[in-house]
């Protein structure tokens, strides 16, 4: 069997500033997301792919911040090499890639690499990817989704020859539609496209050479610089995935990921649940050392971290609370992010609308708590997005509370 690795791409501090203000205590990467750091997911899925000896994941964050998660993902994931590679500074989707170069291609060589982006929920479909990647002669295969049209310019837009399954044409983020087809930010390449990324960047140094506006560094980006060639080359091909995807860019987002991945732990490891009962709707993820009244009511949709206390008569659907938060009794928490360390008083109210499916310029639809916010007994807090270390005493919607 041929030898598979894969890259994770986690960007660094600079990335993630939408996730706010859940980024300013927690790294994206390792934002809980149903009971598991956001970048767990991706890496638990890879683990599983027959032949794969290795997952590096490529970041500008100081290695201090991966540490403790790769310490542990190493324990979970014994037979995998498990380690993490900082870029000196953010290289683009690319950059990393060709200056890691030499770590990648070391033996065992891989014949091929996974590329995966962080900020995606997905059912990974890894294998199924590997094995029409196996069928073709290309140097590539990328995870095509469907999404609405209106949503599609958005992303990196594809158009697909149907029989083929060819990538004919790729456009990172139009300014016209092309396509409801789209880059899922999942790909498989095959070890040449190393030779590939060394064409960009030798044209890209070329560029800069002849023109003083094209900088001449080491950031390159794998969308227009390898991916766009690649597919005018007819070099590409492309897995439909039919199963759920979405893009974790906002805290909201982050809430649906954590309804999509609840749903599906619930199929394929239940046992990491907790157990139905009258007063636990699942799927409901509780860490073992939360302390839980069983009179509170949870779920569906809820993950509750390390060390939180939830009291007597709590009411929680869609929401995820993180570690060592005190809900009081009596007090209700939906469609919200509780950020840790926070204290909601008794009958207090959290709450939030479900995720639009559009962006919707300036309206906020989930609630979110950062670390370190109590809420006075009896306050409702509807649709805002409040800032660490905040004391509410008063009703608040639909604003940001500094
Ligand atoms: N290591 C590293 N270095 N990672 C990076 C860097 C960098 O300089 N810049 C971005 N990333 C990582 C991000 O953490 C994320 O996982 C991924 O690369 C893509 O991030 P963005 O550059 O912010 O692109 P995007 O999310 O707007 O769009 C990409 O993903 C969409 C799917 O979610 C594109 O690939 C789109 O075509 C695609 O549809």
């Amino acid at each position: 069997m041929s030898t598979t690795k894969a890259i994770v791409l986690v960007g660094g501090p600079s990335k993630g500033t939408r996730m706010r203000p859940l980024t300013l205590d927690c790294p994206k990467p390792l934002l809980p997301i149903a009971g598991k750091p956001m970048v767990w997911h991706p890496i638990s899925a890879l683990a599983k792919v027959p032949g794969l000896s290795e997952i590096i994941i490529i970041g500008f964050y100081e290695d201090s911040v991966m540490s403790g998660f790769i310490k542990e993902a190493k324990r979970e994931f014994p037979n995998i090499g498990i380690s993490y590679l900082r870029e000196y500074k953010a290289l683009g989707t690319a950059g990393g890639l060709y200056h890691f170069r030499d770590s990648i291609l070391r033996p065992p060589v891989p014949q091929n690499i996974f590329i995966c982006n962080i900020d995606i929920c997905s059912a990974f479909p890894f294998q199924e990817i590997l094995e029409l990647h196996s069928k073709h002669r290309g140097v590539g295969t990328i995870m095509g989704v469907n999404v609405k049209k209106e949503s599609a310019q958005k992303y990196g837009c594809i158009v697909t020859e149907p029989e083929s399954q060819l990538m004919v044409h790729y456009v990172e983020k139009p300014d016209s539609w092309i396509s409801n087809t789209v880059n899922g930010g999942v790909y498989l390449f095959d070890k040449s496209l190393f030779d590939e990324i060394k064409v960009a960047m030798d044209q890209k140094t070329a560029r800069a050479a002849e023109d003083p506006l094209v900088k001449s560094d080491d950031i390159l980006r794998l969308e227009q610089d390898v991916i766009v060639p690649l597919a005018a080359a007819k070099k590409m091909y492309v897995y439909e995935c039919k199963d759920f995807w979405r893009q974790i860019k906002t805290a909201a987002s982050a809430v649906t990921a954590n309804q999509l991945y609840l749903t599906r732990i619930q199929k394929t490891n239940a046992d990491f649940l907790a157990k139905s009962s009258s007063n636990i709707i699942s799927p409901v993820y509780i860490d073992s050392t939360a302390t839980i009244d069983p009179t509170a009511k949870i779920g569906p949709n809820v993950a509750i971290g390390p060390g939180v206390q939830v009291g007597k008569g709590v009411r929680i659907k869609d929401a995820i609370v993180l570690e060592n938060t005190v809900l009081d009794k009596h007090s209700c928490v939906l469609n919200s992010i509780v950020g840790s360390n926070c204290n909601i008083g008794p009958w207090a109210r959290v709450d939030g609308n479900p995720e639009p499916e559009q962006d919707v310029k300036g309206q906020i639809s989930v609630t979110i708590l950062a670390t370190e916010v109590s809420l006075a007994p009896e306050t409702l807090v509807r649709s805002c997005i409040v800032l660490p270390n905040k004391s509410l005493s008063r009703n608040s919607a639909n604003e940001v509370l500094l």
